[in-house]
Formats: structure tokens, sequence, C-alpha cells
């Protein structure tokens, strides 16, 4: 890394910078790349320690983190006519979500600050994840989540020895009071987009796609939006992997929100409306809601990462799409029945944007989807259960098998 520019001011800050967001504006900042050195530097494949902002790849980190399959999903696809849909399963990460990426380069982050107790503000996934890679390496977490975290998280994080502590408010709530507190008590803060490391971690999945598809570029990759750093951070590795050469063309990245949680894809709206593709970035007001989504992962009030959200989906000329809360949860057991992976609903909004999609004829047949599945199904049984129904009971009898099946 090179240093720090600032994502509403453009103003940069040099590499040894020690601070979190932008001095000038309070705006979140994206970390910058000395592209050509790394363009020298580069063996595509596997290794993409170069375009990583952290100094301690050397040491292997004990889990297993990212490296994800690309699933094929032509039974999903093709009864809405599209003949090149993939999933990216992300529920394989050792603390099944796609925020171990973000974790893994914040921890070592952390630990080259030479931090020792890492606080973080989450919905759920972001603690989880948080305390199980902090419990491999040994290191102490905090994690700040609202009350009414699905238990799943929350028993995760537990499990792994963090300080859980479950805040009387909403993820806004939580994400408050972290700031505060690691500010008053010397703590690393891990919180996603005011962190620039977590944007640094998620876009690791961007380079595996693209390696997964044999070097292709896919023409769109449909990402589920809360605080919108998992698609800002998506939008940023393709864009490293163009700025050294390494391919031509960028995806479309569309933005799937709940219409209960649509701060994103309101201000893109409402951005986009004013015709100007590039418009001064500083001057974008972001939309704010009072959010009531059932997918717990995305339900934001004031999203953190929101304006690089904004920014991605404009510039790469994706969609911005919002769905109901009944179509998130159809789409669980429809995503589950027709691929084996099973998505929380945050990780099934994608694939239900895409129905939406094709219904508004916003998407070719021919084109080339990945859906990102961010998080397990196991994360959120309460939810899961009831769009995937209830078992029949029966006697322990063969004819009560008989009956209840309608076997004749
Ligand atoms: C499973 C899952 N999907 C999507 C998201 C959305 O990510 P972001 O808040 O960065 O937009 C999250 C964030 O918690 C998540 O846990
Ligand atoms: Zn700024």
């Amino acid at each position: 890394m090179d240093g720090y520019r600032c994502i509403a001011c453009t103003e940069t800050q040099a590499a040894d910078f020690a601070g979190f967001v932008c001095p000038s504006c309070g705006g979140n900042l994206d970390i910058t790349y000395d592209y050509a050195k790394i363009r020298k530097e580069f063996v595509p494949g596997y290794d993409y320690a170069p375009f990583l902002p952290v100094s301690r790849l050397e040491t292997p980190f004990p889990l297993k983190i990212g490296k994800t399959p690309l699933v094929a999903a032509p039974r999903l696809g093709e009864p809405i006519g599209l003949r090149n849909l993939f999933l990216k399963d992300e529920t394989s990460n050792p603390s099944a979500s796609t925020k171990d990426r973000a974790s893994a380069v914040a921890l070592r982050r952390a630990m080259d600050t030479g931090a020792e107790t890492i606080a973080v503000a989450s919905t759920g996934n972001a603690g989880s994840s948080l305390s199980c890679l902090a419990a491999a390496l040994d290191m102490r977490a905090v994690v700040f989540v609202p009350e009414s975290a699905p238990v799943a998280k929350l028993t995760q994080a537990l499990a792994f020895g963090a300080t859980v502590l479950a805040v009387r408010g909403n993820y806004d709530d939580a994400f408050d009071l972290c700031l505060k507190a690691a500010a008053e008590f010397g703590w690393f803060n891990r919180s996603t987009g005011y962190n620039p490391f977590t944007r640094e971690g998620k876009k690791t999945c961007a380079y595996e796609i693209w390696e997964d598809l044999g070097r292709l570029v896919p023409d769109r990759i449909v990402v589920s939006s809360g605080d919108g750093n998992l698609l800002s951070g998506m939008w940023k590795g393709w864009c490293d992997l163009r700025a050294v050469g390494l391919i031509d063309r960028l995806p479309k990245i569309d933005c799937a929100q709940s219409e209960n949680s649509a701060a994103i894809c309101n201000t893109v709206r409402h951005t986009r409306g004013q015709g100007d593709l590039n418009p001064d970035w500083s001057q974008v007001v972001m939309d704010e809601v009072k959010a009531t989504t059932v997918a717990d992962s995305i339900s934001v009030d004031r999203p953190r990462d929101g304006l690089a959200a904004v920014k991605a989906v404009i510039q790469s000329g994706g969609e911005a799409i919002t769905i109901s809360d009944k179509e998130i949860l159809a789409a669980i057991p429809e995503i589950a029945r027709a691929t084996g992976v099973f998505a929380e609903p945050a990780a099934a909004a994608p694939w239900a944007a895409v129905k939406t999609m094709a219904q508004q004829k916003k998407v070719d047949a021919n084109e080339l989807v990945v859906c990102l599945v961010s998080g397990s199904g196991l994360k959120d049984i309460t939810n899961a259960a009831t769009a995937a129904g209830r078992p029949l009971t029966v006697d322990p009898t063969v004819e009560a098998v008989r009956k209840k099946m309608r076997i004749v």
C-alpha cells in the first residue's frame, strides 16, 4: 500500500497515517497502492499478497479463509431463463460468512499496530467472525451487537471466547457505542467501513471469482448490502485487477437490499437521477432509513460504507434492486433445493434480486451472473424455518409413513 484516499473529498494520507477516517471531512478512507510496482511483481495465482495492505502474510493464517467454491447453478437459473448463473458460496468460511475475509486482514493490521484488544460493532456476523479468528490467534475480541441479533451468531461469538456486549438498541446504536468505547479504552476498532482494512479483505472474493471462472470477468455480481462494505470491497477487487492490466473490462455490481432497509438503493436512485456518473461525491447525501427487515445482517439505518457502495454501483453501471422480506425468505429454500447451498436471509437476497431483475428485463439470458452467498442458513434458523416449512410428524409405523406420504 502507498497511502489512503478519502472516498468523499479525495484528500490523501501517507501510508503511515494512524487514524481510521479522513481527518478533513470524516469520510471513509480507501487504501491506495503503487500499481506500477505491483504490475512488475505480481504472478497470478492464489497469492494476492501484493494487493494486501498488511505485513504479516508470511505467517500462514491457521484457518482456511476464502478459497470458497464457485457453484454453477443451472437449475436455479433456467426457470427464469438464465443460462450462466453461479453462486460464490461463502458459507464455507471458518465462521460461516464472508466476514472472515475482512477479519483476517483487519486482525493482521491490528497485529501490525501492536493492538491486543480488537473491538467490533456487528449485526452478528462480523462479531462471530472476529471472535473466531481472534480465538485462532489468541487475541482478545470485544463484540457490540444489537440485543436482537440471532442467537446462533451470538453463540458463535461466546463459544469463541469473545466479550459479547448485547446493546439495548439497534445496530446503529451498537456501532456508535463501539466507536466511543474503542476510543476511550484504546482498542483497535474493526468496525465495518470505518476501518479501511475490512474492504481490503473482502476484495479477495473478486480475485477468486476471476480465478474460478478461468480468468474470465463475469457480467454481473449481485451483492446484498447493509453497510455497503461487502459491495465496495467486491468492486475494489476488480478495479485492482484492471489497474495492473490483468483484465480490461469490469463487471457490473448490483446491489440487493430489502425494501425495509434500502438506504443505499435509494441513494443510488436519487444520485443517478441527477444524471452525472461522476458527481462530486463529497456532496452526495446518503439516505437514512428506519430499517426493519428480517434479514438481520442487512438491517441498517445509516450505512457505514454507503458512499463507497453507491459509487461502486454507479461507476460499474450496476442495478440497485429492492426486494420484499417475503421474497428474501422464499429465496432460501429455492437456492437450497436447486444447488445444495444453504443461505441466511441476507445471503439469499441476491437471488431474490436476480429474479426481480429478470422480471424487469434488466438481465439478459446469456449474461454470466454471480450471486454472492455471504452467510450460512444455519446462522438464522428461525427465519429459515419460516420458509422451509415443518416436518411431517408420524407414528413409528410403516403404515403411518404410507399415509403421510400418500403412497398408494
Ligand atoms: C451474510 C451477510 N451478507 C451481507 C452483509 C452486508 O454487508 P455490508 O454490511 O458490508 O453491506 C452482511 C453484513 O453483516 C452479512 O453478514
Ligand atoms: Zn475527506
